[in-house]
């Protein structure tokens, strides 16, 4: 992984709305066109409402036409590793299978391909 991906997630993390659980999470989602998108999470004083990180990113380069993805780069302020959650796993799984690589504030990291995390992902028939 290219370091400078890396650091591109840490300066989103920076933008992260966090105010009720306070751990930051930015996002790079690597489409295959090799154009990187950002996101961090934004919560929402209702909590369910609240954004992943992935989510955001994910939006973002769906609005921009990309449909396929290499990788999906999460690095987090806390200590758990930001592995994506169930709706995102669903949400991601929905463009094709990508790698995935998680990194905590301890440099700690993990990757796995989302097919993985998410076998047997519910899809339409297109
Ligand atoms: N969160 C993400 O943005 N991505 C993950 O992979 C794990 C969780 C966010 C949601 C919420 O704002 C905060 O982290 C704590 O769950």
């Amino acid at each position: 992984m290219n370091e400078k991906t890396i650091e591109k997630a840490i300066r989103v993390m920076k933008n992260a709305y966090n105010p009720y659980s306070h751990y930051a999470v930015g996002c790079v989602l690597i489409a295959d066109s090799g154009k990187e998108y950002v996101g961090c999470n934004v919560e929402n004083a209702s909590y369910g409402a609240t954004l992943c990180a992935e989510r955001v990113a994910l939006g973002n380069a769906i609005s921009q036409g990309e449909r396929k993805f290499e990788e999906i780069v999460l690095v987090s302020s806390g200590e758990s590793l930001p592995i994506p959650c169930g709706i995102c796993r669903q949400m991601l799984s929905e463009f094709g299978d990508m790698r995935v690589l998680a990194i905590n504030n301890l440099g700690d990291r993990q990757s796995c391909m989302l097919s993985e995390l998410l076998p047997m992902a519910f899809k339409l028939e297109k």
